[in-house]
């Protein structure tokens, strides 16, 4: 079976695509390394011993699309590519709205046209904003996002419930992701943000990698357990495998549109992070209480129940694993 990744070289993309291999799906995969390496191909290769069918370029590219859907007898879509810098989206929203929106207009139009109609979204927690509740369920209200990045995935997420109800062979599947960290046990492939990270673990890395002096703690005075913003950090094997499990969803399931919070239902504060950090990697973090960052919420944690449930997957890996793989990864490839 041919599944088609679309950001394939990139922090999810690339770990998904050595579990897709190694169950052994043949992978044909885009990337335009716009925020990703291409020797992560070969790090893929290394882990997997087998290839991609990989091409150059950009999602808005429909004639490239189009070449893909009709020299690949495609089974499934992963759609990845996007940009995911929430404020970075505050600078360049139409940067953001092209791209992450646009370039899904493009592969849907695409897939009709070649008949292809198995989708898996890659979507975001940001969708539900402020969220109303804690722990988040799929029913959580969405709506009131802080970004423009949270509302490119909103506005995408509209988009595919429109057309599952306008075109009902489509099977899609939504992901909204929480926060993805750690990496590939091998320490092959990881979290590797271009510049300076604008997320907590890799920047965390960087200081325990003496790149960064300190790490800036946007904020103690929310209303959490000590202070600092509360998330559900995922390890990115698990999250990976929740793709495997999607697909096997989309090859046995009703017509439709499903919906899946994928977090591990549990949330740490930045300074649970920090100090857990520290204690798995045996180092010291510097860090200073910075003013809050603009678009930053209290709490964001999952009620993953209707995923665990629907889909068969549960995380296998917890806080002092996403610790320990995240840093490997960066002492390994310094
Ligand atoms: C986590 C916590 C910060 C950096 C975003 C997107 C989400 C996903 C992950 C794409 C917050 C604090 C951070 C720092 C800090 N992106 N922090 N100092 O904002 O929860 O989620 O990235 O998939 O969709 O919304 O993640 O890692 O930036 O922040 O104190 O240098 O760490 O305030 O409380 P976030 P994050």
């Amino acid at each position: 079976m041919k599944i088609f990744v679309t950001g394939c070289c990139g922090y999810i993309g690339s770990h998904t695509c050595t579990l897709l291999l190694e169950k052994g799906y043949e992978v044909v995969g885009l990337d335009n390394f716009s925020n990703s390496k291409r020797s992560v191909l070969n790090k893929i290769k290394k882990i997997t011993n087998k290839d991609i069918i990989f091409y150059e370029g950009n999602m808005l590219n429909k004639e490239l699309l189009d070449e893909i859907f009709t020299k690949n007898n495609i089974d499934c879509v992963i759609d990845f590519a996007a940009f995911k810098s929430v404020g970075d989206s505050v600078l360049k929203p139409i940067q953001y709205y092209t791209n992450n929106v646009n370039s899904v207009l493009t592969l849907l139009t695409s897939m009709q046209e070649h008949n292809v109609k198995k989708l898996i979204f890659s979507s975001s927690a940001t969708v539900y904003g402020n969220p109303e509740f804690v722990p988040i369920t799929e029913n959580c209200e969405v709506g009131n996002t802080t970004n423009p990045y949270g509302t490119s995935k909103l506005f995408t997420e509209k988009i595919l419930k429109d057309l599952s109800l306008a075109d009902p062979e489509f099977k899609i599947i939504i992901f909204r992701y929480f926060n993805p960290v750690g990496a590939h046990k091998s320490s092959l492939i990881g979290e590797d943000p271009l510049g300076i990270p604008a997320n907590l673990m890799p920047y965390i890395c960087k200081v325990a990698n003496k790149e960064l002096d300190y790490l800036n703690v946007f904020g103690n005075d929310y209303n959490t357990k000590d202070g600092t913003g509360v998330r559900d950090y995922i390890h990115i094997m698990d999250l990976a495998d929740a793709h495997i499990k999607g697909i096997e969803k989309l090859g046995n399931s009703q017509n439709g549109l499903y919906i899946y919070n994928l977090g591990t239902g549990k949330g740490y504060s930045v300074l649970e992070m920090i100090n857990t950090f520290e204690k798995v990697n045996n180092i010291k973090i510097p860090y200073k209480i910075a003013p809050r960052r603009s678009g930053d919420i209290d709490e964001c944690y999952a009620d993953s129940k209707k995923a665990n449930k629907e889909l068969n997957w549960t995380c296998q890996y917890n806080l002092e694993d996403m610790c320990k793989d995240a840093y490997n990864f960066i002492i390994k490839n310094k």
